[in-house]
């Protein structure tokens, strides 16, 4: 479904997106993309690549776990057997399912925005970071550091993954919940960052 016009294919990922998920979440997901572009400029980043991951990180989040499962499954993206303990994260990887098999999005860099926007992983790409942060950091985003960190975002993204990994390891850990090995992977690699 990649159209040469590439306005037109970023209005069709977000039509596509519009008719899968709540109008709360597709505001989220327009909120997204408009912090993802912004980041895009400032780090020098491909804006469009930077859009279509934003449009569709969270794209499956809404299907029911075993539509989830059979998307991942039948485009094989990455999806490890520790990652199959949390459900929660399977919206990211049967996101990047979604856009592989039925958006027939090819683009790689596109795909691993999406598939690593929950956990993040070690040593990740400009695109990757991008759209983590965006997601962290969207206009939407009411939590109490928000501010702070869509200020910091545009001077280090690598402050802000430090400052978002350093939660999700304490808040897994006291809650007693299962860490992913690409989780601890995103802390072993980004907590150095936090200030
Ligand atoms: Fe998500
Ligand atoms: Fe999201």
């Amino acid at each position: 479904m990649e159209d040469n016009d590439p306005n037109k294919t970023l209005q069709t990922y977000r039509d596509c997106v519009k008719n899968l998920v709540s109008a709360e979440r597709y505001s989220h997901t327009l909120a997204v993309e408009q912090q993802a572009k912004k980041l895009a400029k400032i780090y020098g980043a491909d804006e469009f690549k930077a859009s279509a991951a934003a449009i569709l990180h969270d794209i499956a989040k809404e299907m029911p776990p075993e539509e989830q499962l059979s998307l991942i499954e039948a485009a094989e993206v990455e999806f490890g057997e520790n990652e199959r303990q949390n459900q929660k994260l399977w919206h990211a990887a049967a996101g990047a399912a979604y856009a592989k098999s039925v958006l027939k999005v090819k683009d790689d860099e596109i795909l691993n925005a999406i598939l690593n926007h929950t956990t993040g992983r070690a040593d990740m790409t400009l695109l990757e970071k991008i759209v983590l942060v965006a997601d962290i950091t969207s206009d939407d985003r009411e939590y109490s550091d928000a501010e702070n960190l869509r200020a910091r975002a545009e001077t280090s993204l690598e402050e802000v993954i430090a400052a978002y990994s350093v939660y999700i390891m304490a808040y897994l850990k006291e809650n007693n919940l299962y860490i992913s090995d690409k989780t601890k992977a995103t802390f072993n690699c980004y907590s150095k960052f936090n200030k």
